[in-house]
């Protein structure tokens, strides 16, 4: 009979804690498809006193995250304190350098420390497993990192912030505003820490890394990823958005092209009819788009203390049947450095949000400063005034809405025409843009 595996969790927060429950829930069924039991062996957090509702009888409670990483009584360390940085980086350290296996949930230090940890997973023998790091419950990393081992990637795109697909879609059918659904998913436990991480884009971008990562062979850049968060989104799109025939998304998109690898988090318009369209709440959606396959698509729970364990345990599952995949689909060594695909060379449609001018030859400029740059529009909507900060104050005449929609262009044309459109003083403050994702 083989001896169960010894589980040493670091973290027992939200997430550390569902592991616990989780393990001892489905004991059983572990064993039985893992061909041997899982057992939790020690703990560590920061407060031993704290009631977590766990039974923890029979459980060592290690000094600290250090400690645990290097107790020879523990054959896989789990990682589920958070941050890029110590104690969780060290920790992760020691417990490869000894040869054992780590399972993480920590995105930010995936995203920045990744090629580096895994080059100590490979030297020492050890399972780097990280899951829970993307999409939590949803298991994009094994599906890129082993189900498409043979097939050539040319995008990886998909919803994978909760917190802003939660806001997106409670501002858009309840009319909320943007400050209440946040305190919402803040309350919910789907936000991070800091939340401004999330509705940023920055959590976004590094799960987005990590995709590309193991979908092109190149290393972790997170900064190579062009991030824009969705603080700036008003009603009012959501509203010109339904209107059209789309709705807004903050997708994170990986995209072969011909001059690298273009990597990009931002709000995005996707066609309503889309399957992507209809992902709401905190749900998660990712799509694999592989040469000589139809596009796969993901969908399941992107945040939250069980979807994030449900992830977590499999992945101490594959330690316990003794799968060891390398962790990121290669020999770190043979990963190749990323060619940042500029983003002003980004081709695609564009919405436009405008406070034109009300007055004669306002229309007349936006369109020839568009004309300009080779710019066609698709559609124009020109919304009636509705009073609220509907002023140029410069000049004192009215503004009003005015939302185009544009074929397919240049990131560099639309922003060279809206430079343009501003120095003329037809508008009043900034042009709203938001960019179209098609299919
Ligand atoms: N804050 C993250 C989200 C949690 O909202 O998706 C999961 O990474």
């Amino acid at each position: 009979m083989v001896a169960p595996l010894k589980v040493g969790i670091a973290g027992l927060g939200t997430v550390g804690a569902e592991v616990v429950r989780l393990i001892e829930a489905q004991g059983n069924v572990l064993a039985s498809r893992c061909g041997r039991g899982v057992r939790v062996a020690a703990v560590t957090a920061r407060a031993k006193a704290k009631k977590r509702g766990l039974d923890l009888r029979g459980v060592v409670w290690a000094a600290s995250p250090q400690a645990l990483a290097a107790d020879p009584d523990i054959d896989c360390f789990v990682e589920l304190i958070g941050g890029a940085g110590e104690p969780a980086l060290s920790a992760i350290e020691t417990a490869l350098k000894a040869g054992k296996s780590v399972v993480t949930a920590n995105k930010a230090l995936i995203a920045r420390h990744g090629v580096r940890l895994a080059v100590l997973a490979e030297r020492h023998g050890g399972a780097l497993n990280f899951e829970a790091a993307v999409g939590a419950a949803i298991p994009i990393v094994k599906v890129l990192r082993e189900g498409l081992a043979g097939t050539r990637i040319n995008r990886v795109y998909g919803i994978l912030n909760g917190t802003c697909n939660y806001i997106l879609t409670r501002m858009e059918q309840e009319r909320l505003s943007f400050a209440e659904c946040l305190k919402d998913a803040q309350r919910l436990g789907y936000a991070e820490a800091d939340p401004s991480f999330d509705v940023d884009g920055h959590d976004t971008a590094q799960k987005l890394a990590i995709l590309a990562s193991l979908a092109f062979g190149t290393k972790l850049a997170e900064k190579a990823v062009f991030v824009e968060g969705i603080s700036s989104i008003m009603p009012e799109d959501l509203q010109a958005a339904e209107d059209l025939g789309y709705r807004v998304k903050l997708l994170g998109v990986a995209l072969r092209t011909e001059t690298g690898i273009e990597q990009r988090v931002h709000p995005t318009m996707v066609p309503r009819s889309s399957s992507i369209a209809q992902v709401m709440d905190v749900t998660n959606a990712v799509t694999v788009d592989g040469q000589g396959i139809a596009p796969i698509t993901l969908i399941g729970p992107g945040a939250g203390g069980a979807a994030t364990a449900s992830a977590v345990v499999a992945d101490i599952a594959d330690v316990a049947r003794g799968v060891r995949a390398l962790p990121l689909g290669q020999p770190a060594a043979r990963l190749v450095a990323t060619q940042q695909a500029p983003m002003r060379r980004h081709e695609g449609g564009y919405y436009i949000r405008l406070m034109a001018r009300d007055m004669p030859g306002t229309a007349a400029a936006i369109a020839r400063r568009l004309a300009e740059q080779n710019i066609s529009i698709e559609s124009i909507v020109q919304r009636r005034r509705n009073g609220a900060g509907g002023t140029t104050p410069a000049r004192g005449a009215p503004s009003m809405p005015v939302i185009l929609i544009t074929y397919a262009t240049s990131e560099d044309a639309v922003r060279r025409a809206m430079q343009a459109v501003k120095r003329d003083r037809v508008i009043a403050g900034r042009a709203q843009l938001i960019r179209i994702e098609k299919n």
